[in-house]
């Protein structure tokens, strides 16, 4: 049997935190350990560049998601681990798609609508005040991510779903017109990942500034878990698990019956100051060993990159032959024949 494409990117401009880990990365070093599945995971550096011009970050946040996964142990030999700019025919093959890409198709996209939508707010304002091609083009790119490897399953958040949709319409498009060159890709929504709140009970995301980064040390790691906005219910009193952020982070980390015995115990009216330090020792025993690695790692900038020059020579053996059918499909070849 062939082995199913699981494909998917993190965008390069920010430090992983905790949702990023339990709701993407660790389902995904999951997924990697089934020898049923090849595995494609990537960062996605080009995409940094359209919401980022800080190149210092983008420099640093990719070498903390490299780090991030190989501390968690993705298993490598089997996946294929790369960045995105180390596959020069990634942006080539964007190109080719952009070509059959109706601009009313973008026009639809969701990221692009709300920046207009947020531009009309005001008055008298350019609705593409701000916005550039990249932002505009972003779901291209993405299918050309896909397509690269002929990605089958595709994991990722449900603000992606459309983007994948676009890249199914892409493929098939260029499928027509040029012949059954692209897997349609499938986008797959994990019900079970975790989505978790962040430090003021919204969701945890870097634009939200409440994020809790899953290597702090370990002393800023607990100040950070203590700084978790709570209601103001005494020790004693019962507490409600529903909507309460502690729970939900427990919950991404704990068993079962870990699970319903702290339910218990709020019933019962545990302190707050309490459940923080329950949930402290709870996500140190899994990360801490992690958290050692990930140190390590970044004090040795060279195996990361060595890691990711293995992967990208592994992607090119793809990519590049790849690339060159789908030039020919086009009409871009030697004129000798
Ligand atoms: N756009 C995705 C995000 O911000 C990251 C990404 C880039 C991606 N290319 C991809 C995800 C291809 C899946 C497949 O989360």
């Amino acid at each position: 049997m062939r082995k199913q494409i699981v494909l998917t990117g993190i965008t390069t401009t920010g430090t992983p935190h905790l949702g990023n880990y339990a709701g993407a990365i660790r389902p995904a070093i999951e997924a990697s350990k089934n020898a049923d599945v090849r595995p494609f995971y990537f960062m996605a550096d080009y995409h940094a560049l359209i919401k980022c011009q800080e190149p210092e970050r983008v420099r640093q946040s990719s070498l903390e998601i490299a780090a991030t996964w190989l501390a968690l142990g993705l298993d490598t030999s089997n996946a294929v681990f790369y960045r995105q700019s180390d596959v020069p025919e990634i942006p080539e093959l964007c190109w080719m798609l952009s070509c059959v890409t109706a601009k009313g198709l973008m026009n639809r996209a969701h990221a692009y609508k709300a920046a207009v939508a947020e531009n009309e707010e005001v008055e008298g304002n350019d609705p593409d005040k701000g916005i550039n091609l990249g932002l505009f083009s972003y779901p291209v790119l993405m299918a050309a991510d896909m397509l690269m490897f002929n990605a089958n399953k595709v994991p990722v958040g449900k603000d992606q779903i459309q983007h994948i949709e676009m890249a199914r319409d892409i493929a098939s498009r260029f499928n027509h017109l040029y012949g059954e060159h692209f897997a349609i890709p499938e986008a797959v929504v994990d019900e079970h990942a975790a989505t978790i709140l962040g430090l003021d009970g919204r969701k945890m995301s870097k634009s939200y500034n409440n994020t809790i980064p899953l290597f702090e040390t370990e002393k800023k790691f607990k100040k950070l878990i203590n700084k978790i906005k709570t209601n103001s219910l005494e020790p004693g009193e019962p507490k409600d698990p529903k909507g309460c952020t502690l729970f939900g982070i427990y919950k991404a980390f704990a068993s079962e019956s870990e699970v319903e015995e702290i339910s218990q115990r709020y019933a019962e009216g545990i302190a707050w100051g309490e459940m923080k330090k329950v949930l402290f020792e709870k996500i140190n025993a899994e990360i801490a060993p992690a958290r050692e690695r990930y140190y390590a790692l970044m004090d040795s900038p060279k195996h990361i990159e060595e890691q990711l020059q293995e992967g990208a020579i592994k992607a090119r053996e793809i990519s590049v032959p790849f690339m060159q059918s789908i030039r020919e499909a086009v009409g871009i070849s030697p004129v000798t024949k």
